[in-house]
């Protein structure tokens, strides 16, 4: 048997690939497209490994999907594939329609016809679990409740919008079709191999450059942040133990303002690279223009996780915050690969002709 994981060249879709492989000899077809933000060098640790088939590739091209379905014997697909910032959702919005929506419809067009071709054995074991954002929720007043699976949906951005859109795709599948679908809503993730566009790598990679540290508007909106390994886990015991048709909440009650965030990233730098000039990085900080309609808090509830599939995260805010720097220390080649080409393109347009150059 054989797991097709899409987006698997991504952040979170990279980290999945190589822990399901150190954890299984079950092997899996990375189908990416390899857009700006697929990396292949954060799979460079299991290059070689017979267990791994890249694909280079789109979800929304049905053919293809339909071919390596059927000869691989799939039995589960995990769909990671997405544009997935919010920024450049606002500054462009159409990859993410089309991807995130029209891509995951061919995506799950595909998989209906494979898995309606299956013997009743394996149609009952199929599952299509779909990775998703808990910015479907909307923003939170400050003391309101965690958003359970329960809460409304209120996308406030094109980014969140298109991912609740491709919710309700795969929802529909299952009600109508009767496609075995799961659906996760994670919060925001932080690790090694996050594409320096997001805040902790940006500004881990700005620090070590003696650049400003951008923060928006006042930087206390808040996220609640979850280690990726911890993300991969969850997913992983979705997969293997979640009721189809339902949808999971996947958090850790992390939750910390932004600037609280960039100050934290400072003390460990400051602890294990200090600046020269015996300053602290948080000298760095520059406070610029906010991001239109900018959600001010996210939290979700995990509980029905812990409850029903006994998940729990093992990592804690400063511990998994202090390893992901570490990991950006030790890996300076993945680093100076990532600062080149389109990403510095992106940041030179984004910060400087939109924000002011922080
Ligand atoms: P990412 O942007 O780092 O990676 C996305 C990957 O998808 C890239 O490798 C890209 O090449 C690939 N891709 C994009 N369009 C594609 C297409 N049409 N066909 C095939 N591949 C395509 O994203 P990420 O942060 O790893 O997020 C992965 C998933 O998890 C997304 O669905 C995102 O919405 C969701 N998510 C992310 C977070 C987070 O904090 N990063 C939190 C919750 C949920
Ligand atoms: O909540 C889950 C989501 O988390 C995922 O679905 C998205 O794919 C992922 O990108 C992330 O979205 P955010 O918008 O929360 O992540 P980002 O790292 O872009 O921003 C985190 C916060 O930091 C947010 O409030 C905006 C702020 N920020 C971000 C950047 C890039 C800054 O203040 N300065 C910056 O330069």
């Amino acid at each position: 048997m054989t797991i097709l994981v899409t987006g698997g060249a991504g952040f979170i879709g990279s980290n999945f690939v190589l822990d399901w492989l150190a954890q299984h000899d079950e092997p899996v077809v990375n189908l990416d497209k390899l857009t700006y933000a697929g990396n292949l060098n954060n799979l460079a640790g299991i290059e070689g490994d017979p267990r791994h088939h890249f694909v280079r590739g789109d979800i929304g091209d049905g053919e293809l999907v339909g071919r390596l379905l059927r000869a691989h014997s799939v039995r589960a697909v995990l769909n990671l594939a997405a544009e997935s910032h919010v920024d450049r959702s606002i500054a462009g919005p159409a990859a993410f329609i089309e991807t995130n929506v029209a891509g995951t419809f061919r995506l799950l067009e595909a998989v209906r016809l494979y898995w309606g071709q299956l013997g009743q054995d394996r149609r009952q074991a199929f599952r299509f679990l779909h990775v998703s954002t808990d910015e479907v929720y909307g923003s939170l007043d400050a003391g309101a409740a965690a958003s359970d699976e329960e809460h409304r949906y209120a996308p406030n951005s094109p980014y969140s919008a298109s991912k609740a859109a491709s919710d309700h795709l795969v929802r529909a599948w299952h009600h109508t079709y009767g496609l075995p679908v799961l659906t996760t809503n994670c919060s925001n993730n932080y690790g090694p191999f996050h594409f320096p566009e997001k805040l902790i790598p940006l500004v881990i990679f700005n620090a070590l450059a003696g650049k400003p540290l951008p923060v928006y508007g006042d930087g206390r909106q808040v996220r609640d942040w979850l280690y990726v390994l911890d993300h991969c886990s969850a997913l992983r015991r979705v997969l293997e133990a979640g009721r189809p048709g339902e949808t999971y909440n996947i958090g850790s009650s992390n939750q910390v303002a932004n600037i609280d965030v960039v100050h934290a990233v400072c003390a460990v730098l400051d602890e294990l690279r200090p600046r020269p000039d015996g300053l602290s990085y948080a000298a760095q900080v520059s406070f610029v223009k906010d991001r239109p309609g900018h959600d001010r808090r996210y939290a979700v509830d995990a509980g029905k996780l812990e409850r029903e599939l006994g998940w729990r995260p093992a990592e804690m805010f400063e511990t998994g915050l202090r390893k992901t720097v570490v990991w950006y220390l030790a890996h300076g080649d993945w680093v100076r690969g990532v600062t080149s080409g389109a990403y510095r393109d992106w940041v030179a347009q984004h910060y400087a002709s939109e924000r002011g150059a922080p």
